[in-house]
């Protein structure tokens, strides 16, 4: 072949190739005319839902046949296009999904997302900023320091303080444990815990939440080196016993290592007595974590502070933006007092990811076992933002006097009975002389009739209903519809 040829068809190859990559356009990005058609939809979504919220059952009876249908179908090969998928999302998934935002969505610590979180979440989306190192996503690192430095204020941490935005409050008891592995244990990054030495024990009640076991399951410590300690009346962790497990341990040759306290019991919203288990843990050196996931942030109310004014003197705390500051999931965060104990739990060298070091950026892949992260700091922000905190004081304040008002409609109806004190908002009681069994078919009747969603709790052997008012929506008249039918319930009239 002439060599005139070979090289014309090499060119023409060649700008054949350049053409197509100049007059290239990712089938993946939308035309104009798509993305004002799902502008629209988007829109006409979240208004009808807000629209039809009051009328939307609280828990939608699953159509179980669309669900199959979505496991019917094999991975698609052409698209649906805009109006195809928005089609199907709001006949197959917003249709089959439980209505959070309801303000009679009373079950587990889960509250409606505020506002703007929609609008928020679509921002983050579209910049998809990786909050690992600073160079990705300069703007989210600032934005995060400032939200973990606010958050650091409601709990009266010290300038010290570091933390990071976390996938939920169980994270966020999981990375702190293992700070608290890292800085008590020597060697621990070397060795893990396989070395020769006593075991670690790790004390917290019977009422804490299950990802206090979770946590030293995975970290290798071991749920038989968990010690729940028993309550008192209140369901609050009792210190004597604590302080005799803690001796009992030690004779064994054990080593106490760290203390889980609770402000905020998921099941009745109890706060341990923080201020003498600081006190039992300075004397006794060991770690403090208190899992504010429920309760951390109603410090945001003055009248808080001083039940749980320990908080501050803990080494690390979880609080959970997704839960009291309404942030759609998920949004936990993880304190911890000498910012620099959780940087050596996490930070690890790597040649292919370094930069350089700017005091104003943080690089957050040193502060949590992850690497890609999404921007969750976004949402936070942006609704402390655009309502400011005093929307959230006034909300959460407005959720403890309801689950106060709840309690005492609760009490005055014969035939009911509280049983817990109500610390926060969640409100366990029970129908007398009703069996597990008959509560369960209550919980699932009140749901069916779109009553309320609430929830089952177990508390000292006894089983009974759970509302936890949680949520910036419910008003009393919500309360007084759900009094009213419990009033029927427990006269025996249905
Ligand atoms: C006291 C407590 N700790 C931890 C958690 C777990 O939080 P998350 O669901 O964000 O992981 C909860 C959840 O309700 C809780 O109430």
């Amino acid at each position: 072949m002439p060599v005139d040829y070979v090289s014309g068809v090499k060119f023409g190859i060649a700008s054949y190739v350049a053409c197509n990559i100049v007059l290239f356009v990712s089938e993946l990005v939308l035309t104009d005319e798509e993305r004002a058609r799902a502008g629209e939809r988007l829109v006409t979504l979240l208004e009808r839902y807000e629209r039809d919220l009051p009328e939307t059952p609280v828990l939608p009876e699953p159509d179980r046949d669309r669900l199959a249908e979505l496991l019917a179908d094999s991975l698609p090969e052409k698209g649906i296009g805009v109006d195809g998928l928005f089609d199907r999302i709001e006949d197959t998934i917003v249709a089959n999904s439980a209505t959070v935002a309801h303000s009679r969505f009373l079950a587990y610590v889960l509250g409606p997302p505020n506002g703007i979180a929609a609008y928020t979440e679509a921002i983050a989306a579209t910049i998809n900023q990786n909050c690992n190192f600073w160079q990705l996503s300069p703007a989210a690192s600032v934005v995060e320091r400032s939200v973990l430095e606010w958050l650091a204020s409601v709990v009266e941490f010290p300038a010290s303080a570091k933390g990071i935005l976390t996938g939920g409050g169980s994270l966020a008891t999981l990375q702190a444990l293992a700070t608290a592995l890292n800085d008590r244990v020597p060697g621990f990054r070397g060795t893990g815990l396989q070395r020769p030495g006593p075991p670690l024990v790790v004390y917290t009640s019977v009422e804490a939440h299950r990802s206090v076991d979770k946590a030293a399951a995975i970290l290798g410590i071991g749920v038989d080196h968990v010690r729940h300690i028993a309550t008192d009346e209140e369901n609050r962790l009792d210190v004597a016993a604590l302080t005799a497990a803690i001796e009992a341990d030690r004779a064994a040759g054990r080593q106490p290592w760290c203390v889980v306290a609770t402000c905020g019991t998921v099941a009745t919203g109890a706060v341990d007595p923080l201020e003498a288990i600081a006190d039992l843990c300075a004397e006794q050196e060991l770690w403090l974590h208190v899992d504010g996931a429920y309760g951390g942030l109603f410090l945001l109310c003055n009248e808080m502070r001083e039940l749980m004014a320990g908080c501050a003197r803990a080494d690390s705390i979880s609080l959970d933006p997704h839960k009291l500051l309404f942030a759609p999931l998920e949004a936990g965060c993880l304190l911890v007092r000498d910012g620099t104990k959780l940087r050596a739990a996490f930070a690890f060298d790597s040649s292919y990811l370094t930069v350089a070091d700017d005091p104003l950026l943080t690089d957050y892949m040193d502060y949590g076992p992850q690497l890609s992260r999404n921007f969750k700091a976004l949402k936070v922000w942006s609704a402390l933002q655009a309502f400011g905190v005093e929307a959230f004081r006034a909300t959460t304040r407005r959720t403890l006097e309801l689950a106060q008002y709840f309690a005492r409609g609760i009490e005055a109806i014969p035939g009911l009975t509280l049983l817990a004190p109500v610390t926060l908002t969640a409100v366990c009681f029970a129908v007398d002389g009703a069996s597990p069994a008959e509560q369960t078919t209550l919980l699932e009747t009140l749901a069916a009739e779109n009553t309320a969603l609430l929830g089952p709790v177990l508390i000292n052997g006894k089983h009974g209903l759970r509302a936890c008012i949680t949520n910036h929506r419910t008003t009393a008249a919500d309360i007084d519809l759900i009094l009213a039918r419990l009033q029927d319930v427990a006269a025996g009239r249905g």
